[in-house]
């Protein structure tokens, strides 16, 4: 592993206070706080990429493991599913994780999502969940994804759709306590922004989409205190990390102001969060595919 983690090129979320930084340091609660949420996003993403016993896979951004166990399940033990991050604290603590569930066609090592480094056609399916919109040049990943697939491969990620306005609220009052010199949280734009965004940035890889499917999941939380362990347990930290000590207690306190709209009927909190999934295969395999599916 280490070999790999000297390796691993300084790309902008590998940086200092880039993405994986941020994710390295969220690693031991990422996923563990009793908040669904990453998991059943990550079980419906191997769902779509309908994973056959045998197949060879790539989960890149692994994380905690919320695409790398049910894919895992899928190929069974004839197949072999591989996980790649850029956080060493993630590869380690998942890497624990394959070897207590005694999965032994898993493996787990800290390499770049940006430019993942395996010989061509490699694998039958890339998986990235929730990780290309944090990539510094998602177009060229997603093309060298393209080109680890073998002739029947598939490509399937997921990206962030339409958050929950009471979300957008708290983390808007969170941002207000930001210094003034400090960046504010992008919302989903550019290039995943939606489905005719996410199909052109697919096209100029030299993918085709085959399908776009939205996909919600209802979280719950106990109270504010738990949305905001929640907040720090992942990217939602990048914000956090960021407000000063002393405006924390005011930051939180409009924040819960905001969460007020999601209060459901048992005194917790009830947010709805939506994603895409996006099924593409290299272009210069699609032959006569059916038109692409939106949902
Ligand atoms: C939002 S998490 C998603 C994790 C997992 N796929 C899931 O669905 O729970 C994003 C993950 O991408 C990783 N990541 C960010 N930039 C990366 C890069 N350049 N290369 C590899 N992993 C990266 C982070 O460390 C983090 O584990």
């Amino acid at each position: 592993m280490s070999d790999k983690m000297e390796g691993a090129s300084m790309t902008g979320s590998a940086r200092p206070g880039g993405a994986a930084e941020v994710f390295e340091q969220a690693a031991p609660n990422y996923d563990r706080t009793g908040v669904s949420f990453f998991g059943p996003f990550g079980a419906e993403l191997v769902r779509r990429a309908a994973i056959r016993p045998g197949e060879r896979v790539l989960d890149v951004g692994c994380g905690r493991g919320a695409v790398l166990f049910p894919a895992a399940h899928a190929t069974g033990p004839t197949g072999h599913v591989t996980g790649i991050d850029l956080a060493p604290a993630m590869v380690a603590l998942t890497a624990e994780d394959v070897t207590r569930a005694g999965l032994t066609h898993v493996d787990v090592r800290v390499d770049d999502a940006q430019q993942p480094d395996f010989p061509p056609r490699s694998f039958d399916a890339v998986l990235a969940g929730l990780v290309v919109f944090l990539l510094p040049q998602p177009q060229q990943a997603l093309r060298a994804y393209a080109r680890l697939l073998r002739s029947s491969g598939r490509l399937v990620i997921s990206t962030f759709g339409a958050q929950d306005p009471a979300f957008v609220a708290a983390t808007d009052a969170l941002a207000a306590h930001l210094p003034t010199d400090q960046a504010r949280p992008a919302r989903p734009a550019g290039p995943f922004a939606d489905e005719q965004a996410i199909t052109a940035t697919m096209d100029g890889a030299g993918l085709t989409v085959t399908s776009i499917v939205a996909h919600r999941i209802e979280s719950r939380f106990d109270d504010v205190d738990h949305w905001v362990r929640w907040m720090w347990s992942h990217g939602g930290r990048a914000l956090l990390q960021h407000l000063p000590a002393d405006r924390l207690p005011a930051a939180t306190a409009d924040a819960a102001q905001a969460l007020d709209a999601a209060r459901d009927a048992g005194g917790g909190l009830s947010l709805t969060t939506e994603i895409r999934i996006t099924v593409a295969v290299p272009a210069d395999r699609t032959g006569d595919l059916p038109p692409p599916s939106h949902v």
